[in-house]
């Protein structure tokens, strides 16, 4: 499952994922923020993490204004690994080499088309084990 969340700086671009994936017909969990209102991006990276970590299979695609605030408030979570992807290539190694199951996006930052792009890239490249299996464990 997808889990989608964002604070207000993130909102926009997070409705523009979630259309994204509906018209996909791709089933998404939004665990908020739900209007421009301000909010504090920890509350929402801590909805978020928890529904990530309910099935190992899910994912998180996680939005602030500039993506540090959410990566830095999802990473403290040991199971979290949290990445602030700004292109297709930092995706990419996001999944193939740190086996990332958090997505993060800077929405003041980011056109909704380079997001579905990044996302598309992250949801399909795989971790490729070995020796990142290895560093992985020493996190
Ligand atoms: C909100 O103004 C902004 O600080 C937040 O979205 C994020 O960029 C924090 O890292």
């Amino acid at each position: 499952m997808i889990i989608l969340a964002s604070d207000h700086a993130g909102y926009e671009l997070k409705e523009g994922i979630k259309k994204f994936f509906n018209d996909e017909n791709i089933i998404t969990i939004d665990v908020g923020t739900y209007s421009k209102e301000p909010v504090d991006y920890p509350d929402f990276a801590k909805k978020g993490c928890a529904k990530v970590l309910e099935d190992p299979r899910n994912v998180g695609i996680f939005i602030c204004g500039t993506g540090l605030g959410m990566a830095i408030a999802a990473n403290r979570n040991p199971k979290i690994r949290a990445t602030l992807c700004t292109d297709v290539n930092i995706a990419s190694y996001a999944r193939t080499h740190n086996d990332a199951n958090v997505l993060v996006l800077p929405g003041r930052y980011m056109k909704l088309k380079k997001a579905i792009k990044i996302i598309k890239v992250f949801l399909t490249s795989e971790f490729e084990g070995g020796r990142h299996s290895r560093r992985i464990k020493k996190l």
